[in-house]
């Protein structure tokens, strides 16, 4: 599975990458917001930093709106993949843009049929927020289940991207059902590689080798 950090913020997606794990980014304008920043210098400042797919969100919505706004975007990296939200107009756009080459991410999926109509327009990602669904008592997971088997009965190529992560159970229920990437935010990619019993046992390995080090300077001192 592939791990995208869900961020603008530009010290936790230097961090991230710094791993050697990352494979992209995902920004929307509620992320971009929270930055106070330029919205092209942080995409320009993110794409120097990560060379996999960077999606930017268009705001408008309306097809030819979307479609201009997109042009501006992709002058600003050749990685720069653009988000389009599931709406009629955002499908119409998609369409379009798939048919020039451009890479699209489909974003605020909540159902399997907007999964559906998005393949067939060409989207080379769809994202269904899964966390969102399980805020109001629906099931994420589920909707993932869902979406894998319709593309894979058909063949689609879209790649699924489980957005909107609450924790790191998501992310083994998205590898398990086969979520082509999941996009993290920067807290719970920290957590990926933590369990309390390694950092015991990695504490008590330590310890027992200074021991055993100790123990052999004393008795066979030309060993130690
Ligand atoms: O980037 C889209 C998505 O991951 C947003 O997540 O936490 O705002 O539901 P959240």
């Amino acid at each position: 599975m592939e791990i995208y950090i869900d961020t603008a913020n530009i010290d936790e997606i230097r961090e991230a990458a710094s791993l050697g794990v990352l494979d992209g980014v995902t920004t929307n304008p509620s992320l971009v917001a929270k930055e106070g920043v330029a919205f092209h210098d942080r995409l320009t400042e993110i794409c120097d930093v990560v060379k996999g797919p960077v999606s930017a969100e268009v705001v408008a919505t309306d097809h030819d709106g979307m479609v201009a706004e997109a042009e501006q975007l992709l002058k600003i990296a050749p990685n720069i993949v653009i988000k389009l939200p599931c709406i009629v107009e955002g499908l119409k756009a998609c369409k379009t843009l798939s048919d020039r080459g451009v890479k699209i991410n489909m974003t605020l999926c909540f159902q399997p049929l907007q999964a559906l109509l998005v393949a067939k327009a060409g989207a080379y990602l769809v994202s269904p927020f899964i966390g969102r669904i399980d805020d109001i008592s629906g099931d994420g997971v589920e909707l993932i289940q869902q979406i894998r088997q319709i593309y894979d009965n058909y063949g689609f190529s879209t790649k699924i991207l489980a957005a909107s992560i609450r924790h790191p159970m998501h992310l083994v229920q998205m590898a398990m059902i086969g979520a082509d990437v999941a996009t993290v935010p920067f807290k719970i990619i920290q957590q990926m590689m933590k369990h309390p019993l390694t950092d015991v046992g990695l504490k008590n390995f330590l310890a027992d080798w200074d021991k055993g080090m100790a123990m052999l300077k004393k008795t066979e001192p030309a060993l130690a």
